[in-house]
């Protein structure tokens, strides 16, 4: 077997039934790319994969989004040439925990040109890419408008404030789970940074990836006309109902994003978010606090994300390129 190195899921579980194991190395398809993989990002998504969310076949290579090379290219791929750097979102079929990744050559970004280390590059297809789609194309947010985002200090709420920002938004404030977390947030560039349950005031467009009490008061601090964007459940709270009445009665919008549909649904849009994602972290606008810790230890980095306390965001050298 042509094989390579990969974290795998062999069976649903807590973070220690991942495994370092060696697996086929895949071929890229009609309009795939493959990817040797300098980092792979991780993110809340890959433990909702691990904890069995959705019904994947087993063993699974969990893995959203990477940085590397380019390794091969698919039948019908143009623009993109071997040997290139890139990053890439691997959202759609997963696997980026691996030496070899392969993806749609749409959601690929060349990263020629830039100065951009390949540790950062990993940790922005994800949140980053989230953070433009969620305020742009959900929210549609207008020059001005107020933004609350809750976890202001974790992956991708270090990511959404700042850009809120780049988007002309006006005040921009975060919430944080505990008081340690305020001063890491406050450096992502909020105007205020406030534990989460004593937000208030009126906000146009308010982002949840907490749920839980987060998502009943987040509805509560819309202004008239608000939108609020569901994008996770961190938390792991029930669902929270949303009372339709409501948002008839007072003008507030719900409305929900999740980037792996998103990214099979609107391949070219996901990649365009993604390069902008990209540019903004070349230029230095867009700032990734990035920690890398290496492959083999995946299950520490699960460990980590799910105790809530980490800020910024972890990688996973896979190899050097
Ligand atoms: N929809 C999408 O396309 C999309 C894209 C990216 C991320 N997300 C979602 O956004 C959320 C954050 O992802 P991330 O990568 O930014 O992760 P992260 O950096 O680990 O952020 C998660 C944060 O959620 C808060 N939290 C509250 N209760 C928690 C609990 N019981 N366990 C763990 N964390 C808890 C913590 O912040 P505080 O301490 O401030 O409470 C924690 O730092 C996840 O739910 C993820 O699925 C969704």
């Amino acid at each position: 077997m042509d094989g390579m190195r990969a974290i795998t899921i062999p069976e649903f579980g807590d973070a220690g039934v991942l495994r370092l194991d060696e697996v086929k190395t895949p071929e890229p398809g009609p309009g795939q790319v493959a990817i040797d993989v300098a980092y792979a990002g991780a993110n809340f998504a890959e433990i909702l994969y691990r904890q069995g969310i959705a019904d994947v076949p087993l063993p699974f290579v969990p893995g959203i989004e990477v940085s590397g090379r380019v390794r091969a290219l698919g039948p019908g791929v143009e623009g993109l040439r071997v040997g290139q750097p890139v990053a890439a979102l691997t959202i759609v079929d997963s696997g980026g925990y691996a030496e070899v990744a392969v993806t749609a050559a749409d959601l690929v970004a060349p990263l020629d040109g830039y100065d951009l280390e390949p540790g950062l590059a990993a940790a922005l297809p994800s949140n980053s890419t989230t953070a433009f789609l969620v305020l742009d194309r959900v929210a549609r947010i207008e020059p001005g408008e107020s933004v609350l985002v809750h976890a202001a200090a974790g992956g991708v709420g270090s990511q959404l404030g700042q850009a809120a920002r780049l988007l002309g938004a006006g005040r921009v404030v975060g919430t944080v789970g505990s008081a340690a977390k305020i001063e890491a947030a406050r450096a992502f560039g909020y105007d205020d940074v406030v534990l989460r349950e004593e937000a208030s005031g009126r906000f146009d467009i308010v982002v949840d990836m907490v749920g839980g009490p987060a998502r009943r008061s987040s509805l509560d601090l819309l202004a008239p006309m608000g939108r609020m964007v569901v994008m996770g459940n961190a938390s792991g709270a029930e669902d929270v109902g949303i009372p339709a009445n409501e948002l008839w009665l007072s003008n507030k919008t719900v409305s929900g994003f999740n980037l792996a549909a998103f990214s099979a649904a609107f391949p070219e849009e996901a990649g365009r978010a993604l390069r902008r994602a990209v540019a903004g972290a070349a230029s230095g606008d867009l700032r990734v606090r990035v920690e890398s810790l290496p492959l083999e230890q995946a299950a520490q980095a699960h460990r980590r994300i799910e105790s809530g306390r980490t800020t910024g965001k972890l990688v996973l050298e896979v190899a050097r390129h």
